[in-house]
């Protein structure tokens, strides 16, 4: 039988209910020897490392880091070099933090949220109209880039097409699996990417307000909060569509 691929957003989706986030490792030891398991993150592998120890998270195969920006296997850590090369091959953080300069409501995050392949900005309660605005700049000065916005909060500047979806197709090739047997779970903007790809989906109960009213076939809207909701999205979608 070919394995499924399960590749869920960490903080607001796996974490944030410690008896749920229990349930979740429950879950996976009973199935782990059927699926490949990725977590696709906001944030960089040593935390990432970090929150699978102190959460006792299932161990994963690989994790998708910053945005997108990096993949990593676990436990060695080794980087992804393809893709390395595919994120940083017409992308200079430089660039981009020279061209939004003008824009005074951007808060710079802190320097272990910014990499080579992403630059993050605190910008709070943006409208379309804004967000606009900073494509419209970037573009104006030659710079190929996507905006990412999430939680009313967080602005990440991206290198053209390289998101949580698109490493997670990436993966995917790496590890011969087909897309009918992905599974994407996440909560906020940073994860939309994941779900506009038409595999199968799960957002969970707590969603941002940017993903609460994203419908689509193949989504699955849980009832259940945080890391419950993924396990009540992977009963339905491993038990009932993906076999
Ligand atoms: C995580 C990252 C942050 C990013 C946010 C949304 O919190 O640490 O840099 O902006 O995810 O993608
Ligand atoms: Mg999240």
């Amino acid at each position: 039988m070919e394995r499924s691929l399960v590749v869920s957003d960490v903080d607001g989706t796996l974490l944030g209910d410690e008896d749920g986030t229990r349930r979740f490792g429950e879950f996976i030891a009973e199935h782990r020897d059927s699926l490949k398991l990725v977590y696709a993150s906001g944030r960089f592998f040593y935390s990432l490392v970090e929150s699978i120890h102190e959460h006792h998270l299932p161990a994963p195969d690989a994790i998708i880091c910053g945005v997108g920006s990096e993949i990593r296997d676990y436990p060695s850590g080794e980087i992804d070099k393809p893709w390395q090369r595919r994120v940083l091959q017409d992308f200079h953080a430089g660039d981009v933090r020279d061209a939004l300069r003008s824009f005074p409501r951007l808060v710079d995050q802190p320097q272990a949220c910014q990499s080579p392949g992403k630059v993050s900005y605190f910008l709070h309660g943006a409208d379309a109209t804004q967000l606009n605005a900073l494509r419209k700049t970037l573009k104006f000065k030659g710079i190929h880039a996507d905006i990412v916005y999430s939680s009313g909060r967080d602005l990440d500047i991206m290198p053209e097409g390289v998101n949580k979806g698109a490493a997670t197709l990436h993966i995917a090739e790496r590890l011969d699996i087909s897309h009918n047997k992905i599974i994407v779970c996440g909560d906020s903007g940073n994860d939309l990417p994941m779900f506009r790809l038409g595999l199968h989906g799960i957002i969970v109960a707590n969603a941002q307000p940017e993903l609460v009213d994203y419908h689509r076939p193949g989504l699955f809207h849980a009832t259940k909060p945080c890391a419950d909701g993924v396990v009540q999205g992977l009963n339905y979608w491993l038990m009932e569509a993906v076999n």
